[in-house]
């Protein structure tokens, strides 16, 4: 029997991923590849949509891949791949641009956001059209769901839009992705800043969990969590986020239950909390980063694992690619 198709992505757009990453994508990921038929790439043509230093983000590329490695995703199950080595994706992300509407791109939040932050100087188009390119990812490889944070939802919306306006307009050639969305975690805050998103482009590091921080760091950042005046460890996002947030984390990572953790820590301050979910914090990503570490010592063999996946995901791709030409009435070439 053939299993439902998965396709996720993240940018490689720092040294690290981040513990929103992680818990957000990665851990769901690593559950799901079991029960689908998994695709994941880094997205390096995503990140050229900010400024980034061509070595950089080469160097980035392999540490993100060789995160979702060493964070459990196997490449010898799943299809783990860079984006740039499937052709296929800037080429359908052109054709899907013809059927996206002007409003329909400027609608998006994100674009919004970055643009606004960039300024109108340092915004291009790429980023405007960057949801498109987005769309192309998932398209290409009849995805079934779509493993994201809530940050990517609209995206996500935008794409079933394109598939079913595509397939209407020119007869089937997509499968309608849906997002899957876990409701808890799909929101991971600053640790110093607990009304915004943990996010790679914070103004501060202190706030921002790194997958391959230090251990020593790590525990220090949680020590230095940003709580409240109450004292008592007590889920509440409203009037408590710092609080929750931790806990969030804390629960996401062993599994357990939000309220179990309140009854261990019912009666003590959160000097004790913080230690424990620092101790939690540095045995998950302390394997992880040795192991992602390990890793980058041999780039060459990260590569070939890189090279035949991108071919397995090509196969895919192109198929896709050849239906779309055919119906949109691009001349086959002989
Ligand atoms: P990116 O690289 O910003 O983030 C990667 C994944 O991490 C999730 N995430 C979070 N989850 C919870 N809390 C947070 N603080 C947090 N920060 C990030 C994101 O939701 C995402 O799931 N556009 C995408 C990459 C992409 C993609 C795709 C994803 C390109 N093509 C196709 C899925 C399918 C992005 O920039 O993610």
């Amino acid at each position: 029997m053939t299993k439902p198709r998965l396709y996720s992505g993240m940018q490689p757009s720092a040294d690290s991923l981040h513990v929103g990453n992680y818990i957000g994508a990665l851990l769901q990921w690593r559950e799901l590849q079991d029960s689908y038929e998994a695709f994941f790439s880094v997205v390096d043509l995503h990140a050229l949509t900010q400024p980034i230093e061509p070595a950089a983000l080469r160097e980035m590329t392999r540490r993100t891949a060789a995160q979702y490695i060493a964070a459990g995703i196997e490449p010898s199950r799943s299809t783990l791949y860079v984006q740039s080595h499937v052709r296929a994706h800037a080429e359908l992300a052109w054709v899907l641009s013809t059927i996206t509407g002007f409003g329909e791109a400027n609608r998006m939040t994100q674009f919004k956001d970055k643009s606004a932050r960039y300024g109108a100087d340092a915004t291009n188009v790429g980023l405007f059209t960057y949801p498109v390119l987005m769309a192309a990812d998932i398209l290409l490889y009849q995805t079934d769901i779509v493993p994201v944070g809530d940050d990517q939802k609209q995206h996500v919306e935008l794409t079933r839009d394109l598939a079913e306006r595509f397939n209407s307009r020119y007869g089937t050639a997509f499968t309608v992705p849906i997002p899957v969305i876990q409701k808890e975690t799909a929101r991971i805050y600053d640790l110093q800043n607990p009304a915004s998103k943990m996010s790679k482009s914070a103004e501060s590091e202190a706030g921002i969990l790194w997958m391959l921080d230090d251990p020593a760091v790590s525990a220090k950042k949680v020590m230095r969590a940003v709580t409240d005046n109450e004292g008592s460890v007590r889920y509440d996002r409203e009037t408590k986020p710092g609080v929750s947030n931790l806990l969030t984390i804390y629960s996401a990572l062993t599994g357990r239950q939000v309220a179990s953790i309140e009854d261990e820590y019912a009666g003590r301050g959160y000097g004790d909390f913080k230690k424990g979910l620092a101790e939690v914090v540095v045995s998950e990503f302390a394997p992880v980063r040795e192991r992602t570490l390990e890793m980058l010592a041999d780039p060459a063999e990260l590569d070939r694992v890189l090279a035949s996946n991108a071919d397995r995901a090509a196969e895919v791709a192109d198929a896709t690619l050849a239906d779309v030409y055919d119906k949109v009435g691009l001349l086959r070439r002989v």
